[in-house]
């Protein structure tokens, strides 16, 4: 029997660092259009465009630093007797940055992508069109992001992780852009117990054997304490 944690989180455990997050009030897509900067079309047709959001995204993302609600889960990894898995739908290193292990499921802000030879690389503060390849020299470097209409990356081991989950936990994620928010199913299949911390209650609340509403970096800490069987501090 395992005891393994796996936990998603999405933009709402990013956003007391002051990131934003996607579907809020004023979050990123009510500023920007999916398909003029999240899509592979979009970077065709606009590679500009594109790299301009990204390098703006890319320079808050290196100003920011992890928040509590990171701190609290890169403890949890580190003390929890099983495996603690990470799975974030964030492209920021707020995670690493604490201290945590994840999987990055849609990309890196911090990675750059050769789109002809496969290779990554540490992207430069600002990118732009028609950006070398350190490996194959071609001029074919992009975000690494995953872009909507494309494959997420580390499926199978995500997959994998959640057919041995004893517990699944969703933090900060509006639960509105699959697979991702199929995950919950996925480990309630196999017996996980399911829990979703929100700000407020997701379009898939009601996936969840239990849910806690409130801010991550108060919620976060406190849901740890309990795991770690650790008085509130
Ligand atoms: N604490 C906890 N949750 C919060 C907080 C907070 N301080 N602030 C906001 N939230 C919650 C919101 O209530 C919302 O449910 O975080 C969630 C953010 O939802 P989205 O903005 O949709 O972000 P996310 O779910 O991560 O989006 C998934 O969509 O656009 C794509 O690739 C992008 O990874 C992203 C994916
Ligand atoms: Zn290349």
């Amino acid at each position: 029997m395992h005891n393994k944690i796996v936990i998603l989180t999405g933009a709402g455990i990013s956003a007391e660092s002051g990131l934003g997050t996607f579907r809020d009030e004023n979050g990123l897509w009510s500023k920007y259009k999916i398909e003029d900067v999240a899509t592979p079309k979009a970077f065709k047709n606009n590679p500009q465009r594109v790299h301009q959001f990204y390098n703006e995204r890319r320079k808050q993302a290196r100003e920011s630093l992890p928040n509590s609600g990171h701190h609290a889960l890169a403890r949890l990894q580190a003390n929890y007797a099983d495996e603690v898995i990470i799975v974030t739908q964030n492209v920021d290193s707020l995670h690493e940055k604490s201290g945590a292990t994840v999987i990055h499921m849609h990309g890196e802000l911090d990675n750059a992508l050769c789109s002809s030879c496969g290779f990554r690389w540490k992207a430069p503060l600002e990118m732009f069109p028609e950006e070398f390849c350190p490996k194959c020299t071609s001029p074919t470097g992009r975000p690494d992001i995953v872009w909507f209409g494309e494959v997420p990356y580390k499926m199978d081991s995500i997959s994998k992780h959640l057919l041995e989950a004893s517990l699944f936990v969703a933090i900060g994620t509006s639960g509105e852009v699959y697979p991702a928010a199929g995950f919950v199913q996925e480990a309630k299949l196999v017996g996980a117990y399911t829990i979703e911390i929100n700000l407020e209650p997701s379009s898939i609340a009601s996936n969840f054997a239990e849910t806690r509403f409130g801010p991550a970096t108060k919620i976060v800490p406190a849901w740890v304490n309990e795991i770690l069987g650790k008085s509130p501090s």
